[in-house]
This record gives structure tokens, C-alpha cells and sequence, in this order.
């Protein structure tokens, strides 16, 4: 049987994109999810209070969350303050991130994609001497709200140097949910056979339906990590109309019945998947959460 690593990203992908919770909220989420069998979560960001105040409290949410030796943990940063705030905080597996695209980089970080490359290859010798693994995430790497098309070979371009400066993993991000299963070749395709040992995740939105589609075709090309949100929370605020991360229930829900082995415990996540509505007050897009298992789940 084949294990998928799947990282929850509800905690901090999806709370960013909804009106701020309160810590305690946070702390519950976390919890909940840590106690589902799940491998990884990315847990908060250290970003400018001002930029996202969702995440202003990172550093208490973190501080009081249970942490699960069973579960990796990550945190997201924009830059070297950030970097500073996540380290010190304890964590060793980070992610820094930079748009394909040149306009949706200035909006979200303030400097052209090749400015943050330069600043990006000082991060990742920041981290490993703090200790820490460095995942590069690129954003909008299957199109981009403002520019429309990214060129492949741009995004393959971004790979290769941030696999020369030392990134430990890379990660596309389909930030608005633009990448469809032919994007998904033409991006992954070429970075797989560049750089086969190369650890690759995909993180994709569901804003036009095409989410599970774009995981079956990179599943067929090899890809074993995966990007989710709890109840398909999530977005990116810099991104107009980008809603809702591909909801973990429906990946896993669609995971295991095709035979592939996740860790996770479908019926704790659909309890973890309630408590997210709860808190965020609506009910979220997820199916599973929804209509239920497609069988009911035996009870253990
Ligand atoms: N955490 C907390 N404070 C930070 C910070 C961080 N990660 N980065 C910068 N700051 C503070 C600096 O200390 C400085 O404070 P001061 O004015 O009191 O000295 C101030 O912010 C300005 O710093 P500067 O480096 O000039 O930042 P900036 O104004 O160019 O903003 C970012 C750039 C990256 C900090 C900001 O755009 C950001 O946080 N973006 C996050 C975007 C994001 O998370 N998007 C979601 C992922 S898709
Ligand atoms: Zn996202």
C-alpha cells in the first residue's frame, strides 16, 4: 500500500483567509487536528501583524498548542524577521515563500520574485544554521490572478535555483485555484525528471472545482505530498476570489478508497472538520463534511 503524506494547512492557510478567531479557537483546531492521525500541519505564520492579523498571535497560539510527537510541524515565514520569530519559537521545519508571479510577489511580499530569491538564499542559510529544514514554497505557480499564464519554464527556473541555494523541499502552490490536470504536467512533469530526488508538494485551492483532479494527475506523476485545509477553509487574501483550499476530508475520503494509506483517521478528521465550522461560524465546502463518508465508518 502506498502512504501519501498529507499536510493539514487549516490552521494557518485557512484561518488567514477568515475573520480573526480568537487564540483559544486556534489552540482547540490544533488540537483537534493533531489528535487525527494527520502527519504534518502547518500551524501558524510569523508575518507582519499588519499584513495578516489573523496570525498577530502565532507566537501564543503556538506556545500553548499540544504538540503531537507524532506530527511534524511548520510555520510559514515571509522573511528574516520572520524567520528570527519561527525559529525561536521552537520550530524546525519552515517554509518560506515567493510568487511565479513578479506582481502577485510585490503584493504579498513587497519585492519583485528575483528580489526574493536573493533574500530567500540568505533564509535558507539562516534556517539550517537555526536548525531547520527550508521549504521553498512558489506561489502561483499554475497562473495568477493579475497575470494570467505563468510560463512553465519560469517556474522550473525558480526550482532550479532554489535547489542550488539548498532548499530542502519545494512546494507549488495553485494559490487562486487556477491549475487544471494539464497545467499540472506541463508545471510538474519537467521538475520531475530535472530533479527526481527532489521532495515536491502540491498545494492546491479548489476555486474552479479542479482540485482532486490536479492530485490523481500528480499522483500519476509521482508526487506523494499533499497540501489540505480542514472543511476546504482557506485562500490568500493578496488574491481576489481565491476561496477555499481543497478540503481534507475529500482528499483523504478519495485517498483511501482508492487504496492509498494516509495515517489519518477519517472519523476524527470529520470531528475536527465540525469544530472548524463552529468556529469560523459557516458552514465550509467540504462534501464529506457535507453528506458523510460515501460508507458508514466503523466504529473503533
Ligand atoms: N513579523 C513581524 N514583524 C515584521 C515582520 C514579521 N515577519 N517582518 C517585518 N516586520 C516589521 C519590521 O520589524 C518593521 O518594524 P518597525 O517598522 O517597527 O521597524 C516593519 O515590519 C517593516 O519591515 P519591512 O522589512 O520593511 O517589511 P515590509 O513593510 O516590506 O513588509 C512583509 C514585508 C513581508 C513583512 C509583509 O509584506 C508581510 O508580512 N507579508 C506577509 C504576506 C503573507 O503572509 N501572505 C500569505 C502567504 S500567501
Ligand atoms: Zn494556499
Amino acid at each position: 500500500m502506498t502512504f501519501l503524506s498529507i499536510r493539514e494547512v487549516g490552521p494557518r492557510d485557512g484561518l488567514q483567509n477568515e475573520d480573526p478567531v480568537p487564540a483559544d479557537d486556534k489552540v482547540r483546531l490544533l488540537d483537534a487536528l493533531s489528535g487525527t492521525g494527520v502527519g504534518r500541519i502547518e500551524a501558524v505564520s510569523f508575518v507582519h501583524p499588519k499584513a495578516i492579523p489573523q496570525m498577530a498571535d502565532a507566537g501564543e497560539v503556538w506556545e500553548r498548542a499540544k504538540k503531537n510527537p507524532a506530527v511534524r510541524y511548520s510555520a510559514l515565514v515571509p522573511n528574516t524577521k520572520g524567520a528570527e520569530r519561527a525559529l525561536a519559537a521552537g520550530f524546525t521545519e519552515i517554509e518560506v515563500v515567493v510568487s511565479a508571479s513578479d506582481t502577485h510577489n510585490r503584493r504579498n511580499v513587497n519585492r519583485s520574485t528575483d528580489e526574493s530569491l536573493d533574500d530567500i538564499a540568505g533564509l535558507i542559510d539562516l534556517l539550517h544554521r537555526g536548525g531547520a529544514s527550508a521549504e521553498v514554497i512558489i506561489a502561483t505557480s499554475f497562473g495568477c490572478p493579475f497575470e494570467g499564464d505563468i510560463d512553465p519554464a519560469r517556474v522550473a527556473g525558480i526550482v532550479d535555483r532554489v535547489v542550488a541555494d539548498g532548499a530542502d523541499r519545494v512546494a507549488f502552490g495553485d494559490t487562486t485555484g487556477m491549475g487544471t490536470p494539464r497545467r499540472v504536467e506541463d508545471v510538474v512533469g519537467p521538475v520531475r525528471e530535472r530533479h527526481p530526488d527532489l521532495p515536491l508538494l502540491l498545494h492546491f485551492h479548489n476555486t474552479r472545482g479542479t482540485a482532486l483532479a490536479n492530485i490523481l494527475t500528480a499522483l500519476r506523476l509521482g508526487v506523494t505530498e499533499f497540501d489540505a485545509s480542514i472543511g476546504g477553509l482557506g485562500g490568500c487574501p493578496y488574491a481576489p476570489g481565491a476561496t477555499g483550499n481543497v478540503a481534507t476530508e475529500e482528499v483523504v475520503h478519495m485517498l483511501h478508497d482508492m487504496g492509498y494509506e494516509t495515517g489519518i483517521d477519517l472519523g476524527e478528521l470529520l470531528e475536527a472538520g465540525r469544530l472548524a465550522q463552529q468556529i469560523v461560524g459557516r458552514e465550509l465546502p467540504s462534501g464529506v463534511l457535507k453528506a458523510g463518508p460515501r460508507v458508514p465508518l466503523a466504529k473503533s
